[in-house]
């Protein structure tokens, strides 16, 4: 489960883009104890070179599990698909800013009463997301290029997320701030020190041969680096 801070909630979120999609509900409920989110990886070919999975999957997974579906668009047009998203269960769903009508798909989101997320790529500085700060939920620094799982961890983004959460602590906002790519056990304590508080796991915890110790291993990492940790 989500462990309390002051602030915003720690709390891993398995991504099921590495979990052996013939057995996806096995996968989901092996990592439950862990968490109460679950990362739902979605890519279009176009926006990303890779092709994952659509509605169908996520409706499939709905009947199966009550967490939380942190649903990643990796999308040109995720306008088009927003919609079939909530109706097959997605709770929130985050957009890239790089696809512009930012505004507009914020707006859309709430229409449909998802919960609002935005994701940067880790070349896209802090001043393309921070006009739209006070209007989501979720902010989602790649820590990796998306289109694949098991990739290596960019700590060149980690400026940014310190940008990112100090920028929301001085507004007084509540935000969520997601780091998506190349997280483990060692990568998340640099992550929670820059002020990250969701923490994306794929290769990390379904690619290990006990995804539920995987997952609570790194969760403990970053509690732990936070313990006593003031800042
Ligand atoms: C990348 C995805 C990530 C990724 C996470 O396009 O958005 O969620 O699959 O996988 P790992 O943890 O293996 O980097
Ligand atoms: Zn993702």
């Amino acid at each position: 489960m989500a462990t309390s801070t002051p602030d915003q909630a720690l709390r891993v979120a398995p991504s099921i883009l590495s979990a052996d999609f013939g057995t996806l509900a096995e996968a989901v409920d092996l990592v439950t104890p862990a968490t109460d989110w679950l990362h739902v990886d979605v890519m279009d070919g176009h926006f990303v070179p890779n092709l994952s999975l659509g509605p169908p999957v996520v409706s499939s997974l709905r009947k199966h599990t009550d967490l939380f579906f942190d649903t990643h668009l990796m999308l040109t047009d995720p306008a088009r698909y927003l919609e079939p998203f909530r109706n097959a269960g997605a709770d929130g769903c985050t957009v890239h800013v790089e696809v512009g009508h930012t505004a507009e798909l914020i707006a859309q989101m709430r229409d449909l009463g998802l919960r609002v997320g935005l994701a940067a790529n880790p070349d896209t500085p802090f001043e393309a997301v921070a006009p739209f700060l006070d209007q989501i939920d979720l902010l989602v620094c790649m820590t990796v290029f998306p289109g694949f799982g098991g990739q290596s961890f960019i700590a060149d983004v980690l400026p940014k997320v310190v940008e990112v959460r100090r920028a929301a602590t001085e507004a007084g906002l509540s935000l969520d701030v997601e780091v998506d790519g190349g997280i483990d056990a060692d990568t998340v304590v640099e992550a929670a020190h820059a002020g990250a508080n969701v923490f994306v796991a794929g290769s990390a915890v379904f690619g290990r041969s006990h995804p539920l110790a995987a997952a609570e291993e790194i969760l403990r990492a970053a509690v732990d680096s936070l313990a006593g940790d003031p800042s």
